[in-house]
């Protein structure tokens, strides 16, 4: 198990920089990561991380949790004590969990979309646009879009307008990319985007029909 998590680790090696810029930034206590595989890098930085993954491979990983815990603990970067939550479920189906102040969307579908009720108004979507899911986001009046991430992890929060453009000026079809889940090919794009969801909205559950 340990091993599986060091391998994988390795893989995606420089991602627990930015999870602690996020939870560094906007004090994150508690996070939910819907298709996490084996990353579990955001507990060396977020004292609660809750981790929702249907994949087989993934169930067998979590099922030795107490020992992904230890690990986690040596290791951790605060003061709190870790906790780890697994759901080995399909992340659109319902959670039974409190509000987050993070969601992580990597490589793993509409994830802001179809969890964006667990998250907290004011709450931060770090997500990427590999599936079209920052797309998604960009154009939902949910979120608004208050950073990127930099080439050294660090938040970058001015020139967001230059961001989901695409060349000619042409509009961004957001029902094509529901369809092909793929992010458009933009005129300037970064691996990793933020997103807040804004104060006093009622954000409608995404109908995956729309
Ligand atoms: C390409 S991997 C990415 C893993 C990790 N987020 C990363 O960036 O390293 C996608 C993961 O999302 C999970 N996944 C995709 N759709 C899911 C769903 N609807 N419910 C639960 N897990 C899902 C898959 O099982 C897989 O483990």
């Amino acid at each position: 198990m340990t091993d599986m998590y060091k391998t994988y680790a390795q893989k995606i090696e420089d991602r627990k920089q930015v999870y602690e810029t996020i939870a560094d930034t906007f004090d994150v206590k508690r996070a939910l990561y819907p298709g996490s595989h084996v990353d579990v890098a955001p507990s060396l930085v977020i004292p609660h991380v809750i981790y929702v993954d249907s994949f087989k491979g993934t169930i067998r990983f979590f099922k030795q949790i107490e020992t992904v815990q230890e690990l986690m603990d040596q290791r951790k970067e605060y003061d709190e004590p870790c906790t780890i939550e697994f759901f080995g479920q399909d992340y659109t189906q319902p959670l039974d969990i409190e509000p987050v102040d993070l969601i992580i969307s990597q490589y793993a579908g509409f994830v802001g979309q179809v969890t964006k009720q667990y998250l907290k108004p004011g709450g931060i979507l770090l997500c990427n646009d590999s599936h079209g899911d920052a797309t998604l986001a960009r154009f939902d009046e949910t979120f608004e879009l208050i950073g990127v991430m930099g080439s050294t992890n660090e938040l970058i929060q001015t020139g967001l307008d230059d961001y989901f453009r695409l060349p000619k000026g042409k509009d961004v079809d957001v029902a094509e990319v529901k369809k092909t889940m793929k992010g458009p090919s933009y005129l300037k794009a970064v691996e990793h985007y933020v997103f807040q969801k804004k104060e006093g909205l009622n954000e409608a559950i995404y109908d995956s029909n729309s």
